[in-house]
């Protein structure tokens, strides 16, 4: 199937899309020439990259110290979860102060420094933007607390009376992300119960009310405090859920895993009736949004050169996805749909087809990822026999745990194919170093709030944040100068190590590396995909210009002629392409 689009769409308004694309005939994944419409970002988990300090915790000078590296490996961006002032109730996604650094990660000097080491290596920097809840220990919040109902202050948020004679019953049935009902109960300065507030997240992250002009206004500055600073871009966290439906109407999800928004469900064979249930969920994707998204891209483009605005909304289907990356809202969107497309050869073609079709009809790229850090790892995901709700985590009790070995097989195939597309690729620290979840972490080292608000009923996210190994021999596997750690590291990670796979051929890093240089020397980024028929149901075999791209999905090796190999997921033996393997050849 191949596409066509406008090449000078100005904004969504002045674009159509197509009735019946499979009657285009030129292929055009994405207008414009911006870095962003080709790049690989990879993603910093910063409490978790590298440590300067020893105290257990990674911070901004230690990702300095390490940026080289992530220049030698050949990704183009790095976008850092965040680092900004917060009580850490939820890593950090729980702000409380938007114009400055968490002391346990550094200082806005440590910050510029990073940025600056990082344009020098030729890396873009992207920062991640939280509106759509604070942390309670906001001043904002604060002052809405002390302030009477119905004042301006309490307007910044979302306060409601309780249902019943004494207000008691919370405002409605919705659950938190986390477990828990959705509304929390206040006290007055006088001790008498007070009015709900609404948290989608925590209860410590109470939610903006973004139909306020006051709190649009507060971000245009922070987007511009940060555009001073030199970063390239945003990623912007809850996109999809910053304008409720009017009346805050109950609403019990139809199905498990569509608390971020159902997108876990894509790719697995759900009833439509279901899917299009959680597209209803009257606090995820409302239109509302665009107009938000709109004003954010004109304060961006008040600012010199191309600056990328990312969304995480876990919306579906695809096509209303597409209509968040129109283009005057975001760049970008991350493809969640792909993340979680099931290991076969049909399903992930039309996963791609769907992608390309829905992102290039408004002339946005489409972009692809497998692993971050709410996710289960995919080197750890693709081979685990059982369902696990987005966010839910595995641990030592989970029935079907994943053999490691597939797992990493199917992770470098899955990757191989990911970083042969075109349009632009996310990568999660540690996942070059073909890291696994950490599926043992002791109950007592846990952190993420879902394991405490669904009373130890769900792991949570811990095991895809363990801080990553540098180096085999040292103390905390060279996170950091001590042996600390703020969440154990696996007494069995030193083969993962990057100084145990630089310069090993057939190392998962070494895997990567190849790649990234493959990708960008065929500019692979900017080409098309053709599909090539006839290799069985198990096997996907593709073109984007110069490189054939065949991956055996299957469980026995499929006899191929294997000629001018450029990479290989796997060891090759004789010409058959091995189960769960990917390789590229030169077209
Ligand atoms: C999405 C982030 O990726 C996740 O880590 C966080 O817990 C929630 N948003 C709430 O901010």
């Amino acid at each position: 199937m191949k596409y066509r689009v406008p090449m000078t769409i100005e904004s969504a308004e002045d674009f159509t899309a197509p009735a019946d694309q499979s009657e285009m005939t030129e292929v055009i994944t994405s207008t414009g020439s911006e870095w962003w419409r080709t790049a690989v970002i990879y993603q910093i988990y910063p409490r978790s990259f590298a440590s300067s300090n020893g105290d257990g915790i990674g911070d901004l000078p230690g990702i300095t110290s390490r940026l080289h590296s992530l220049s030698e490996l050949g990704v183009d961006a790095v976008w850092l979860s965040p680092f900004f002032r917060s009580p850490q109730k939820d890593a950090g996604y729980d702000v409380s102060d938007y114009c400055d650094v968490d002391p346990m990660f550094g200082t806005l000097a440590d910050f510029d420094t990073m940025v600056s080491t990082a344009h020098d290596l030729g890396l873009k920097v992207i920062v991640d933007m939280v509106p759509n809840h604070t942390s309670d220990q906001h001043v904002w919040f604060q002052e809405a607390l002390a302030a009477p109902e119905g004042s301006p202050e309490r307007d910044r948020y979302m306060f409601h009376d309780g249902k019943g004679p004494n207000g008691d019953i919370a405002p409605n049935n919705w659950e938190s992300v986390f477990g828990g009902p959705m509304w929390e109960r206040t006290t007055n300065p006088d001790g008498t119960p007070g009015q709900w507030y609404l948290h989608i997240f925590d209860v410590s992250q109470p939610d903006l009310n973004w139909e306020n002009p006051w709190v649009r206004e507060q971000f245009f500055g922070i987007l511009r405090f940060w555009l001073d600073r030199g970063v390239d871009g945003f990623r912007v966290d809850v996109a999809h859920g910053m304008i409720k439906e009017e009346g805050l109407p109950d609403y019990t999800p139809p199905v498990e895993g569509a608390s971020m928004g159902g997108t876990a469900a894509v790719g697995t064979d759900v009833d439509p009736d279901i899917v299009e249930a959680i597209q209803e969920t009257p606090y995820w994707g409302h239109s509302g949004v665009h107009e938000i998204w709109r004003e954010w891209n004109a304060v961006l483009a008040e600012y010199e050169g191309d600056r990328v605005m990312a969304a995480e909304a876990w919306v579906d289907p695809l096509e209303k996805m597409a209509l968040w990356v129109r283009p005057d809202e975001f760049s970008q969107a991350f493809n969640f749909g792909y993340m979680f497309t099931e290991w076969t050869a049909a399903t992930m073609r039309s996963i791609v087809d769907e992608s390309i079709a829905a992102f290039s009809s408004v002339g946005a790229p489409s972009t692809w990822v497998l692993s971050n850090h709410d996710v289960v790892r995919h080197a750890t995901r693709l081979a685990l026999h059982v369902d696990v709700p987005q966010g839910a985590g595995i641990g030592p009790m989970t029935k079907g745990k994943p053999d490691t070995a597939e797992g990493l097989r199917r992770a470098r195939a899955a990757t191989s194919l990911m970083l042969s597309l075109p349009g632009s690729a996310y990568l999660y620290q540690g996942e070059e170093l073909g890291l696994p979840e950490d599926m043992d972490l002791p109950d007592s080292a846990r952190q993420d709030p879902t394991w405490f608000r669904t009373n130890h009923e769900k792991y949570g996210r811990d095991g895809c944040r363990v801080p990553i190994p540098w180096e085999a021999d040292k103390p905390s596997y060279g996170f950091g100068p001590s042996a600390k750690s703020w969440l154990p590291q696996p007494a069995d990670w030193g083969p993962y190590a990057r100084d145990a796979q630089e310069g090993v051929a057939g190392s998962t890093l070494e895997l990567y590396r190849s790649a990234l240089a493959l990708r960008a020397e065929h500019n692979l980024g900017s080409g098309t995909v053709e599909w090539i028929d006839g290799y069985g149901p198990d096997v996907l075999a593709l073109r984007n210009g110069a490189v054939t791209v065949i991956v055996n999905f299957g469980a026995v090796a499929v006899e191929l002629p294997l000629d001018d190999l450029l990479l290989a997921s796997d060891g090759i033996v004789g010409g058959a392409l091995p189960a769960d393997t990917a390789v590229w050849l030169r077209s």
